[in-house]
């Protein structure tokens, strides 16, 4: 892998920041994930677009402008010489250099990455589907953090991840405060009951493949809502999947060790799948 850090290029393991730096002492960052296919970056408009909301939302500044970022991300994973890559941007409220308590005083950095692509469940498993357990942890309440700003703040993720794989699950899903669903570490979540399709609305990322699933499902006439979703409503589900860059549109056949429908990919995600899958090529 290449990062770029301090206007520079170099090999990700020479790549350092700061034990100063306010993105690793008080996640103060925001950051922002494409993946790259073939070389060719997918849906980085929207991307881009969230990056700068996220950033606009925590008073950072952008050091470049956005035709600038697309090029240092182009050349990271040019660099990197990878056909297919993960390529992370990441703003940080970087060092104040008086060390300070105030944020204003901290001079924002831009750190990109380019590494080979991680997948929240590798292909050749999606066959399988991924098991998750529904926590009792809560994801942040919206009222301290804006979940729409995609954030470091992965303590709720990791204590659950820690739960679930107590119970022999491969990951977790976080609920809110009145027990709806939430969202997985790096996914959202989708339910699927007798043709239709729900995904919770509210204080989870908004998702750019969250999107794209929304807009596939448009376009073949299956019906969508948008709306708080229970635990219970997934337990008593057809077919569920989770949805990331990361990953693209991955089954979810397994929830606090029950089978989700036949405990097979269900027919309605593998349709969605495929269809994600063939706007790449
Ligand atoms: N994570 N929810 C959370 C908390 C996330 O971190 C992510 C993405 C998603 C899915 O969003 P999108 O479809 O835009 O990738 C939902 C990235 C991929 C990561 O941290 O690796």
């Amino acid at each position: 892998g290449v990062a770029y850090l301090n206007g520079e290029f170099v090999p990700i393991a020479e790549a350092k920041i700061s034990v100063l730096d306010w993105g690793f002492l008080h996640s103060d960052a925001t950051y922002d994930v494409v993946h790259v296919w073939k070389r060719r970056v997918f849906r980085l408009d929207a991307h881009l677009d969230r990056f700068w909301r996220s950033a606009e939302k925590l008073h950072l500044t952008m050091p470049v402008e956005r035709g600038k970022l697309a090029e240092i991300l182009a050349e990271c994973v040019v660099r990197s010489g990878l056909e297919d890559a993960y390529v992370e941007m990441i703003l940080t409220r970087g060092i104040s250099p008086t060390f300070s308590r105030d944020p204003r005083d901290a001079e924002n950095q831009l750190i990109c990455f380019s590494i080979p692509f991680v997948w929240v469940l590798p292909p050749e498993k999606h066959g399988t589907g991924l098991s998750v357990a529904v926590s009792e942890v809560q994801r942040i309440p919206p009222e301290s953090v804006d979940p729409t700003v995609k954030n470091y703040h992965w303590l709720d993720f990791v204590t659950g991840l820690y739960d679930a794989y107590d119970r022999g699950a491969g990951s977790v899903i976080l609920q809110d405060r009145s027990g709806n669903l939430a969202e997985g570490p790096g996914f959202n979540v989708f339910v699927v009951k007798d043709g239709t399709i729900a995904t919770p609305d509210r204080g989870v990322l908004e998702g750019i493949t969250r999107r794209s699933a929304i807009q596939i499902a448009a376009k073949m006439n299956i019906p969508m809502e948008e709306r708080p979703v229970s635990s219970t409503e997934l337990f008593a589900a057809d077919e569920a999947f989770a949805t990331s860059t990361a990953g693209g549109i991955i089954p979810i056949t397994q929830a606090n060790g029950a089978p989700v429908g036949s405990g097979h990919p269900g027919p309605i995600t593998c349709t969605l799948a495929k269809a994600y899958w063939d706007k790449h090529s």
